[in-house]
């Protein structure tokens, strides 16, 4: 049944062009492409029309190919329905119609639909894969799965793929996987590890569709070609802003049970304008084939991006949202999805490099029209006094236009006041002649103006990089999870906040205008429609609490995690600013660990008038590891707050844990050195602020059970012993935290419930239970635990 294929392939290549041609078939060998969910949406719209071209590509190649499309329904209802959306492929303009008939009969012979459920079903694929070569003498180049199903249905199909359908050694095995990735940091590390076990890194390829896009994988690219002028210009000094917006006007009707759960930051900000962000921003790798070498340079941009938080983000939901949820959920009349359909996301990556500069991500639906682009706006310090048209008043700017819009073409457009663009890759050309139409406020015709010659939609270009076995526009691995570090975090604060209701369309007017203001992102106006919701007290407006009370007979204030984060905040810069005011300066002391982090987080993104200038910050505690270790207390404070705040480097006192080369020996007197320091410092050795925690066993700083906290007398600062884990500690002592004006002991999550109810009903034992013992004595002491902590 195969005979007439071979014989109209040789044909084909004897047309191309000499004999040895046939001979390369065999050389090249024979690629076997099956996509699992073959009559879905995503194979019918764009992924057999890509694939197609991929054929009419390679052809002459040398390679040959079958194709089968995979899914649940048996062969016989699916049949029709799959070579109905095969017909329908297309040729590219340069194809002549009669050999454009010839390519597609090809294909359509060289396809066929299989039922993929069982492993059974596998095993034959493979079996029917294996006679053909075989019958047909065909050596076996590789084979490409592309799983165009939903993604709880990866990990099944990838481990049936490995068990059933892994080629022999020296054939190559490639598995093609859609977003999403899962739905936050935990799923998609799950995920990842059980497609690990099935596939290795190298044969995955993770698809953003945006990556195929011309313009987005030609950034890289042109910042390289335009080096020369980019590079004075790439910076906190130049740019003043970088916008990467989606814009659509459609709404999620039809596709609401998949996206209510994931919502505009999952579909799109998460992932496309993510990568986008990173293409900017990152080093362009030395040499652009390198995916590894790309790769390392955008993880280093994401080490560096500031954490998200919710002052960071603004989310809307257009009107009818709800009634659609209601309808394709079924739920009843009250109920109230608070999915986003809009959002905006100020981030920032914080390198001398970039610096201050905002970066905005904004993607909806129901907007005002259909666009994407990425826009970097510089700096324009000229003013111009009567010659208000000229080129040189206007905005500098270069937009990476993905397409759509008022353009409708992908381009990318440097304003002429910038500098003419280098243009040396063939596949693009210069735009000299310009429509009348006007792109993000300047004419056309201000703008030099570069396009591909040839569009191209982007499933084919990834398909035909898959098959070339480039990696460089795919997520990997280690991407992915970078992304959703970020991300989490976001999502997570913004579970409990209700998006603002926008009409859709034209007559959002100016709802959904945006201001930035310091590292903030706010709506503009506050015509805000409020959605009183009863239902679920999680949503409410009113749902801000903060409950205070005693707890051992000292203050105690509690409210959820990210409320009491706020709370301590304040109290921490009213404590500092008081301070300053009456001596001029502030002595803070921090704890490392992980429960502080958002405290930092929270201090460096919202609290940008804190008097860091007046404010020294020491340690309470330190682990004996040298201070660039993970582990060091004061790299997490500095990597999570000094870092971020303008801070004088003088103000800032580390433990000396490392002296003589030597960590925590009591000869070098490291604590005695501390202790001067502070006694010197520090007014009365009274710190104006200390900040605590609390372990498992009871323990507060690195004062331990049973290590004599209370006999340490009048020594401020001390070497302790951790008797879990016998590794010294630098600790202040009692004495030290007791002189304190303020003390705040920090208590967060379900974790420390138990321990919370245990300390409640202890009476004061300092050797038992260090942290009974704060008591300061001429000061306060307020415990701060979330609800969690608290009520369990
Ligand atoms: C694939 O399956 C084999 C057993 O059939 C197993 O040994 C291997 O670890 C699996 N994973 C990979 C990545 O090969
Ligand atoms: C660039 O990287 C590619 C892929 O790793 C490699 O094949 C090529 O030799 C490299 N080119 C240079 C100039 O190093
Ligand atoms: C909603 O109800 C209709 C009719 O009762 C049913 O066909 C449909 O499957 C239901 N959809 C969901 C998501 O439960
Ligand atoms: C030091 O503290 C004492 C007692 O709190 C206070 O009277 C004095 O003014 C302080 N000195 C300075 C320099 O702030
Ligand atoms: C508490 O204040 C008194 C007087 O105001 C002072 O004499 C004493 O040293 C202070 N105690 C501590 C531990 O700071």
């Amino acid at each position: 049944m195969f005979a007439p294929v071979l014989l109209l392939l040789v044909t084909l290549c004897a047309q191309g062009a000499n004999g040895e041609e046939t001979l390369e078939t065999k050389r090249h060998g024979h690629v076997s492409v099956v996509i699992v969910g073959g009559t879905g949406d995503l194979a019918r719209k764009y992924l057999w029309q890509g694939f197609f071209q991929l054929y009419a590509n390679q052809v002459s190649s040398g390679h040959s190919f079958s194709f089968y499309g995979g899914g649940l329904t048996p062969a016989d209802k699916a049949n029709l329905v799959f070579f109905e959306i095969l017909k329908a492929v297309s040729c590219a303009k340069d194809v002549s119609e009669q050999r454009c008939a010839v390519l597609k009969e090809q294909f359509l012979r060289l396809a066929q639909y299989r039922q993929l459920k069982t492993d059974e079903d596998y095993k034959d694929l493979t079996k029917h894969i294996e006679q053909k070569l075989q019958q047909e003498g065909l050596e076996e180049a590789g084979r490409l799965f592309y799983l165009s199903v939903p993604a709880f249905a990866y990990a099944d199909i990838a481990e049936k793929v490995n068990s059933s359908c892994r080629p022999s050694s020296g054939v190559w095995l490639r598995v093609v996987l859609e977003k999403p990735f899962g739905h936050d940091l935990v799923s998609a590390q799950v995920l990842a590890s059980q497609l690990g076990t099935s596939l290795k890194d190298d044969e995955m390829y993770r698809i953003d569709h945006y990556l195929g896009k011309q313009v987005v994988s030609k950034i890289l690219p042109f910042r390289k070609e335009n080096e020369k002028f980019l590079d004075p210009i790439w910076n906190k000094h130049h740019i003043e802003r970088v916008e990467i917006v989606l814009k659509e006007t459609l709404d999620a009707k039809g596709r609401i049970p998949f996206y209510d759960q994931y919502g505009v930051i999952r579909d799109v900000l998460q992932n496309h304008l993510t990568e986008v962000m990173t293409l900017l921003t990152m080093r362009p790798p030395k040499n652009l084939s390198s995916s590894e070498e790309a790769l390392q340079n955008k993880l280093k941009i994401f080490a560096h991006l500031l954490p998200l938080g919710k002052h960071q983000a603004v989310v809307g939901q257009y009107q009818n949202y709800n009634k659609e949820v209601r309808n394709e959920l079924n739920k009843t009349q009250d109920y109230l999805s608070s999915t986003p359909t809009f959002a905006a996301v100020l981030a920032h990556v914080d390198t001398a490099q970039y610096d201050g500069v905002p970066i905005l991500l904004l993607s909806g639906k129901m907007l005002d029209e259909r666009v994407g682009y990425a826009r970097v706006l510089f700096k324009n310090e000229v003013f111009c006094v009567q010659s208000h048209h000229s080129v040189h008043c206007k905005p500098r700017q270069i937009i990476f236009h993905f397409g759509h819009g008022s353009l409708q073409y992908p381009a990318i457009l440097v304003s002429k006041n910038l500098f003419k663009p280098v243009q040396t890759d063939p596949q693009w050309k210069e735009v000299t002649e310009h429509k009348d139409v006007s792109v993000l406020d300047l004419p056309l015709s201000d703008y030099y103006v570069h396009a591909p010659k040839v569009q191209k939609e982007a499933y084919a270009e990834l398909i035909a990089h898959i098959f070339a076995g480039r990696k460089n526009n795919f997520i990997s691995s280690e991407n992915l999870l970078a992304s959703w570090v970020l991300w989490t975090p976001l999502l997570d604060s913004l579970a409990v906040t209700f998006p603002r209701i926008y009409p859709g369309g034209a007559v959002n007017g100016n709802l959904l205008d945006l201001r930035v203001k310091g590292k903030g992102l706010s709506y503009s106006n506050e015509g805000v429609v409020i959605i009183k919701n009863d239902n679920r007290g999680g949503l409410s407006a009113d749902g801000y609490q903060v409950m205070q009370g005693k707890y051992r007979s000292a203050d105690m204030v509690s409210a959820w995690a990210e409320e009491l984060v706020e709370k301590l905040a304040a109290d921490i810069q009213d404590a500092a600013e008081a301070a300053v005011r009456e001596g001029g300066v502030f002595h803070l002391a921090v704890s490392g660990g992980s429960t502080p982090v958002a405290l930092f987080h929270k201090l460096v993104l919202d609290h940008f008038s804190f008097p860091w200038r007046d404010t020294h910050v020491w340690m309470v505690d330190e682990r004996c590891v040298p201070l660039t270790e993970s582990d060091s207390n004061f790299r997490s404070v500095h990597d999570h707050l000094l870092h971020h705040v303008k801070i004088p480097y003088y103000n800032i006192h580390p433990m000396p844990v490392q002296l003589h080369q030597r960590l925590c020996v009591e000869e070098d007197g490291g604590a005695d050195l501390y202790e001067k320091e502070l006694r010197s410092l520090v007014n009365g050795s009274s710190f104006h602020f200390v900040l605590l925690g609390v372990g498992y066993d009871g323990h507060t700083a690195s004062l331990f059970p049973g290590g004599q906290a209370a006999s340490q007398g009048e020594s401020l600062v001390v070497l302790t012993e951790s008797p879990a884990k016998p590794h010294q500690r630098m600790s202040l002592s009692l004495s030290a935290i007791n002189r304190a004006h303020k003390v705040a002991i920090l208590v967060m999550g379900k974790g420390k419930h138990a321990l919370v109810t245990q300390m409640s009903r202890v009476k004061d034992d300092p050797n038992k239970y260090p942290v009974t013992a704060v008591r300061p004595k001429n000061g306060s002491l307020v415990w701060y635990l979330d609800y969690e902590a608290l009520l369990g």
